[in-house]
């Protein structure tokens, strides 16, 4: 882990300069992003490794340009974001495009833009993207998403792998999903894609993925089948409770887990699809308390800031640091932090210690670079959250 007293640059939030600005909105480190894909580049360099950044998690178009400028491929889930990867600059051959419902219409866009690969999820979707291929006059490079049934123990929600999701072609079925992909005039089989949960903290699943892939390998090498790439999706958890300690991953123990355990073919790529471990740390959502209430039992602090503008916390209970980054009092308090949504679930923070908090108080929500802007909506008809950049 690079921690704050290693890293070369300064976490601080620019206090002064975020207390000028209109709230809410999300504020993103670009020293922290750079170090992130700095590390990347320093774990994977000299390896048949390629990054492809899953654009879910944060589509801003300037964190979209640096990271395609930093070199990384990219993951889609639909038209919108293979049009938007376009723009930002990420190459289309570097693009894998994953999901269980790729439409007509999107299917075709990937064609016609000629995308690296297409992450397949059925038979029927297959059929579709060779009949597609077929009236375009091209060739569809696919991979298929197998489901491995392996926990990462995340989760309910984010968790992909096991047998009782709706994700991948499970194992028993592969051998004859294989065969029909190989006699399709317009499928060009390339790879196996697996992709098993996000947030996962502990490299076991991982170490698990490795060796139910190398025992496949096997298997279908011995009946004749091979595959240029393995595509191991992404997944790598962030540190939520510390982020100025941890602000980038420990990306080396991560891609040691594949060097080690992974017994990769002569001339095999492996491709990687991370998400959350590349914008998490990089973003915090900046509010301003509208007031601080009390009831019977609790005290409030209400923010401008709500769940349309960071939903983890109402959908997955899921927690992040909240700091108050303005408050000049002594004492400490219990506070539950919500936003302003009709919605009890609107709770960013149940009982947070925070030091005594006023209306005005400027209060930062760390760790929400991933899946916070990407997943804003417009519930209550309120302002979908600004953006600004350390530079
Ligand atoms: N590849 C596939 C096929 C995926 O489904 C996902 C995420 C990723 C890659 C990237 O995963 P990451 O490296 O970011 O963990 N909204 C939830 C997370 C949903 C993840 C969906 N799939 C959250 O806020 O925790």
């Amino acid at each position: 882990m690079i921690t704050r007293k290693e890293s070369t640059f300064n976490c601080q939030l620019p206090v002064d300069e975020l207390n000028r600005e209109a709230t809410p909105f999300y504020y993103y480190d670009m020293d922290v992003l750079h170090a992130t894909l700095g590390a990347i580049k320093q774990e994977t360099e000299g390896w048949p490794y390629v990054v492809q950044y899953a654009i879910k998690a944060n589509g801003n178009p300037l964190i979209l340009k640096e990271i395609a400028s930093s070199g990384l491929g990219s993951d889609l889930v639909s038209g919108g974001e293979i049009l938007a990867a376009l723009e930002a600059g990420f190459q289309a051959q570097e693009m894998s495009y994953s999901g269980v419902g790729k439409t007509d219409r999107e299917i075709k866009l990937g064609l016609e833009k000629e995308i690296g690969c297409f992450n397949v999820e059925s038979i029927p979707e297959l059929e579709v993207i060779n009949q597609l291929a077929g009236e375009a006059g091209k060739t569809a490079r696919i991979a298929i998403r197998v489901n491995p049934d392996i926990d990462a123990h995340t989760h309910k929600y984010i968790t992909t792998g096991t047998a009782d999701n709706k994700f991948g072609i499970p194992v028993e079925a592969l051998e004859s999903v294989f065969n029909q992909a190989i006699a399709m005039p317009n499928i060009d089989l390339r790879g196996l894609h697996f992709h098993i949960g996000s947030q996962i903290t502990t490299m076991r699943p991982y170490v698990m993925l490795c060796e139910r892939i190398n025992q496949l390998q096997d298997d279908y090498e011995a009946r004749g089948i091979g595959f240029d790439i393995i595509n191991v999706g992404g997944g790598l958890g962030i540190d939520y409770t510390h982020p100025d300690d941890c602000p980038v991953p420990d990306f080396k123990q991560y891609f040691d887990v594949f060097k080690q355990h992974l017994e990769l073919r002569p001339n095999q790529q492996l491709h990687f699809e991370l998400g959350r471990a590349i914008v998490g740390q990089c973003g915090t959502l900046i509010s301003r308390v509208t007031y601080v209430k009390e009831n019977r039992n609790k005290k409030f602090v209400i923010l401008d800031a709500g769940m349309t503008d960071l939903i983890r916390p109402a959908l997955y209970g899921a927690r992040h640091e909240v700091q108050n980054l303005t408050s000049v009092e002594d004492g400490r308090e219990h506070y539950d932090i919500v936003g302003p949504v009709c919605e009890s679930s609107d709770v960013f923070a149940s009982d947070c210690v925070l030091p005594v908090t006023r209306r005005g108080d400027l209060i930062a929500i760390r760790s929400a670079g991933a899946y916070g802007e990407s997943m804003a909506s417009r519930y209550n008809m309120r302002e979908l959250p600004r953006s600004h950049f350390s530079h």
